[in-house]
């Protein structure tokens, strides 16, 4: 099979915002608890924190992690999280059945990010939780006066203020799972008037408003007009999450899904303009994908884990090849959306729907989804740039003419290197691809492949590794299913 892309270094989408290549720790299953937090592990370091997580998270670059949750979040008062450790509540978490015990809270996740090299993206919680409650969580972070929770913050061996930027408004509010969930107006009201008394107290931070929880939402479209109608003025972004599955085993409409991702961004993208317009703003509302992956695995064969266990370990994903493709796909639909997309989060980072693993007391690894993220976010930085694409397409239930190719190229910030992030998504066909209009050469390509669209990376046994492939001058071939990234010079 062959495909052409045809770009221009000049003929961009937009430059990429880094944050694009955020991540997600929720308190959910082992996510903190024998995930990232695990005192006594042998790699532990000084403050209870895996060094071997920390060693493979580092890779990854990830901008920044939210946190708490996610759908913890909505039951969580952030003051059980702080102060000595032994006098901090044990709580029942009725997002996940799960016991809370309170050992990892805001001090200890912000100075891990610190450690880590990632930025935070708090959230605050608009279930059970007040625009008090959620100022108080900024002025405990932010606060550099002498007040009361800023000096609570010095008192529990903090000094400087975390500063963090970036605040979710709440976790999925549409969703009638959620702990306390609102109509549109009622959450549009209560996310507005949190945001305008969080700016009042830091008017440096950048808030997210809970858009839809997925497309299917039955009140997907009128719940993202109703909440910007209600809060404009205060919110900065407003959040898509979507996760994909593969029950009925159709692994060709499995891996058209990052097509209809790219269809997801633009309907909100233009929901958003049309609300701009109708409130007569200059301000543009960005898009904060911070929720997307593969989730079905773990709930097949009836599989359901004992209920309020601390670190009840649910949802983890053993991810398979196929999703390696997919996930590799929704980055180039991301990426290929830069001029609207400025935050994104791969959900979620260790354990829960993860692209890392642990085992408690034991070994960590990376999953096969690990790894298209790595390049992605080690090379992806830059500018996103246009792609006129010729390439075979199917037939399949997301759309009768699927291509069998997802791409993505990005401009080095140096201007120096292109770089085409490719999933040839054929099963038995390879692909040569030609690039037109670049005038540059092939200096690296990189492949990851496995034995089998199953193929599981596991503690024991990684059979899907990424590998060099060597370049000639001739054009590049994309192994059947498989994943690549073709850097030119
Ligand atoms: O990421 C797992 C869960 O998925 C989150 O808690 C929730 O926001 C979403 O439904």
């Amino acid at each position: 099979m062959k495909a052409r892309i045809r770009l221009q270094k000049d003929c961009i989408i937009s430059p990429i915002d880094p944050r694009v290549f955020g991540s997600f720790i929720e308190h959910l299953g082992r996510a903190v608890y024998t995930g990232i937090y695990e005192p006594g592990h042998p790699t532990a370091d000084a403050f209870g924190f895996r060094g071997d997580v920390e060693e493979l998270i580092r890779p990854l670059h990830v901008t920044q992690i939210r946190y708490p949750g996610g759908n913890f979040l909505s039951g969580y008062d952030w003051r059980d999280g702080i102060g000595p450790k032994d006098k901090r509540p044990v709580r029942p978490d009725m997002a996940w059945s799960a016991i809370e015990p309170n050992q990892v809270g805001t001090d200890e996740f912000l100075q891990w990010c610190e450690r880590i090299g990632a930025q935070p993206m708090m959230a605050v919680n608009l279930g059970t939780g007040t625009p008090k409650d959620a100022v108080e969580l900024l002025e405990y972070c932010n606060g550099d006066m002498h007040t009361y929770w800023a000096d609570k913050r010095r008192e529990n061996g903090r000094e400087a203020p975390y500063n963090v930027k970036l605040w979710c408004l709440g976790n999925e509010m549409d969703g009638p799972w959620q702990i306390c969930s609102k109509t549109a107006t009622e959450y549009g009201r209560i996310a507005c008037e949190t945001a305008k008394l969080m700016k009042m107290f830091d008017p440096t931070i950048e808030t997210v408003a809970c858009g839809s929880s997925y497309r299917t939402m039955p009140t997907f479209g009128t719940w993202e007009e109703e909440v910007l109608r209600q809060s404009y003025p205060y919110v900065d972004y407003l959040s898509l999450h979507q996760y994909y599955t593969n029950h009925e085993g159709d692994v060709m409409n499995f891996l058209a899904r990052s097509e209809e991702m790219g269809e997801f961004i633009q309907e909100v993208a233009a929901i958003c303009e049309k609300i701009r317009l109708e409130v007569g703003s200059d301000k543009h509302i960005g898009l904060s994908f911070d929720e997307w992956n593969v989730w079905y695995h773990y709930a097949k064969n009836g599989r359901v884990p004992e209920k309020w266990t601390v670190a009840r370990p649910i949802e983890e994903e053993n991810y398979d090849f196929a999703d390696a493709l997919l996930v590799g796909s929704m980055l180039n639909t991301l990426l290929n959306h830069a001029d609207v997309v400025k935050v994104a989060c791969l959900a979620q980072l260790v354990n829960a729907l993860a692209p890392i693993m642990t085992e408690p007391g034991g070994r960590a690894w990376a999953q096969t989804t690990y790894w298209p993220f790595l390049y992605g976010s080690q090379f992806g930085r830059g500018t996103a740039l246009q792609q006129e694409v010729e390439v075979p397409t199917y037939a399949c239930g997301v759309s009768p003419k699927a291509p069998y190719l997802s791409s993505s190229a990005v401009l080095s910030e140096n201007g120096a290197h292109v770089t085409v992030f490719a999933v040839n998504k054929s099963l038995d066909e390879a692909m040569t691809l030609e690039l037109d209009g670049l005038n540059a050469v092939l200096e690296q390509h990189v492949t990851l492949t496995a034995p089998a669209l199953d193929s599981e990376n596991t503690a024991d046994a990684q059979p899907a590794l990424p590998r060099e492939v060597a370049v000639g001058a001739e054009a590049p071939e994309l192994p059947a299913a498989s994943w690549n990234m073709l850097r030119f010079r």
